[in-house]
């Protein structure tokens, strides 16, 4: 099965809801768009989200397709539907959401391809609400306890999510309720005997996790890893900024799993004095097989043996090549590819995909301006890593719907004081538009990365930019085991815009003249 590109997704989402769906719900939705009036996107690592809204029925539904899929799929999601069904049914589970696996659910360049049709969920991700939340203990605590209730009863089902990570749990806006999302990498004990589809989330995984591990210990690693986190920042909320935490990644990340013993962040974590012999015991675990993992319950309540965890830093390094085998260079394992914000050619090439972007900001534009059909104008803010003199433009949009939403402190979103510095953003670099503008006649392109909340973007230190663009070395992922499974179909072609595409809206046109 070859997939489409987020491109031509977008081109079947525009045709009318009748030709493009099975679904008769579907058929009598509204997608919903941005400022800019194109479909708004939310993804993560395998599909494209969007918001389908039925006003008639006053319900959502979050339409979910596949940039990449395993290729028993469907035999996986129904085994996985079947099971989160009779949980349903028999516990009355409220950690899952309704969902919908449809094989030939949608219509794109005349082919049909699948999508899960799920009841949209009104909380934000659990890495939203971090962000918002990480200084409130009491909040943190809270989270805390809610986590290991999930994970004990994921275990008390025998079954395991596969991908725990913050962008895959939804937390209610009053922090209540806790739900899983993106059941693509999920082990119900139907599907015994299989490779798993995915690796999960970097920074939320062992670094020894591999294919062949697909049982009901998989999760075991994340939930410990969030539990000593939220425990770490219960204590001392410093820690976020310290260790760059944000939506990805919160206090650990890949790369200290990769090498605890030369990682600052254990280093600092260890420093907490209530959870110096947790920390230590999970560095062990770091270092040790994932096939030895404890059962997180032993860890949540202190009771792995003492003696079989014990932190023993390897002896002081004598000679070059012990301390290379001691200290081994640090290197950056992101979530997503690395990708140079500064260089245009480069980001276009990967348009359609979600992509960790890094650069040095060049321009913050804001202000107001009139979008679409809006009577008032509306604020924006840009933020340019490379120069509209240039002919072409990367940028970061934080369009009016995130702004007039947002609740946090202003002096917190980009202003003219980014200028110059490094940011750091992971998102869907959206399909290369073309902009009018009196010296350009073909327009000038933008390579557009649309946030959905302004926190995803995020400052960082040159020599941290550096670290992350200079790890970003495909020999280096593969050999350290990040997230590709060999059994997954690609999406289609890559987007390229010719200047034969060119495309405008109106809205285009008008920012391109401010
Ligand atoms: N049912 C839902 N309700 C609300 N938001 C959702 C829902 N499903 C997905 N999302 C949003 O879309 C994002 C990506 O969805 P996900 O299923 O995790 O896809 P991926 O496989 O790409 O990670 C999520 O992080 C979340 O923000
Ligand atoms: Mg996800």
């Amino acid at each position: 099965m070859s997939l489409p590109t987020l491109e031509a997704y977008l081109r079947a989402l525009q045709q009318p809801a009748s030709r493009t769906f099975r679904d008769y719900a579907l058929q009598r939705c509204d997608i919903e768009r941005n400022t800019l009036g194109m479909p708004r996107v939310r993804s993560g690592n395998f599909a494209l989200v969007f918001r389908m809204n039925d006003a008639s029925a006053k319900r959502s539904y979050a339409l979910r397709v596949f940039t990449r899929v395993s290729k028993d799929v469907e035999e996986r999601y129904q085994a996985i539907a079947e099971t989160i069904k009779a949980i349903r049914e028999s516990q009355g589970s409220s950690f899952f959401v309704d969902f919908d696996y449809q094989a030939h659910g949608m219509v794109v360049n005349d082919q049909t391809v699948p999508v899960i049709k799920m009841d949209w969920n009104y909380g934000e991700t659990l890495g939203e609400y971090l962000y918002k939340n990480y200084k409130d203990s009491k909040r943190i605590a809270k989270l805390r306890a809610q986590l290991r209730e999930l994970c004990a009863f994921l275990q008390k089902m025998a079954i395991a999510h596969g991908d725990i990570q913050l962008g895959n749990i939804l937390v209610s806006k009053d922090g209540g309720q806790i739900k899983l999302i993106d059941y693509d990498g999920m082990y119900v004990p139907e599907l015994k005997g299989r490779l798993a589809s995915e690796l999960g989330q970097v920074n939320f995984q062992h670094p020894g996790r591999k294919e062949s591990l697909f049982g009901p210990e998989l999760d075991r690693f994340a939930f410990m890893s969030l539990d000593l986190s939220l425990g770490l920042l219960e204590h001392n909320a410093e820690l976020w900024d310290r260790t760059y935490s944000d939506e990805e990644g919160v206090i650990f990340r890949a790369t200290d799993y990769a090498n605890p013993l030369a990682s600052q962040t254990f280093g600092l974590a260890a420093q907490v004095p209530a959870l110096s012999l947790p920390t230590k015991q999970f560095a062990l675990m770091c270092l040790g097989p994932v096939e030895k993992l404890p059962d997180p319950f032993e860890f949540f309540e202190g009771r792995i043996p003492p003696g079989t965890l014990v932190f023993k830093p390897r002896p002081k390094p004598e000679g070059e090549a012990i301390k290379k085998e001691v200290q081994p260079e640090r290197v950056y394992v992101g979530s997503f590819e690395v990708v140079a914000a500064g260089q245009f050619a480069k980001v276009s090439r990967h348009a359609g995909r979600r992509v960790e972007a890094v650069g040095k900001v060049l321009d913050v534009r804001s202000g107001k301006a009139y979008f679409g059909s809006s009577r008032l104008p509306r604020p924006y803010i840009y933020v340019d890593f490379t120069a509209m003199s240039s002919g072409n433009v990367v940028r970061i949009k934080l369009l009016p719907e995130i702004l007039e939403s947002f609740t946090g402190e202003r002096r917190l979103l980009p202003n003219d004081s980014w200028i110059g510095k490094w940011v750091t953003v992971s998102e869907v670099i959206q399909p290369i538009q073309y902009l009018s503008h009196p010296s350009f006649p073909l327009g000038i392109g933008e390579a557009g990365i649309v946030v959905n909340d302004p926190f995803q973007v995020k400052i960082i230190s040159a020599e941290e930019a550096a670290f992350r663009l200079k790890g970003n070395n495909h020999l280096v992922r593969r050999r350290l085991g990040t997230r590709m499974t060999t059994r997954e179909v690609p999406a289609g072609s890559r987007i390229s815009g010719s200047p034969g595409q060119r495309r405008n809206t109106d809205a285009l046109i008008r920012l391109s003249k401010m």
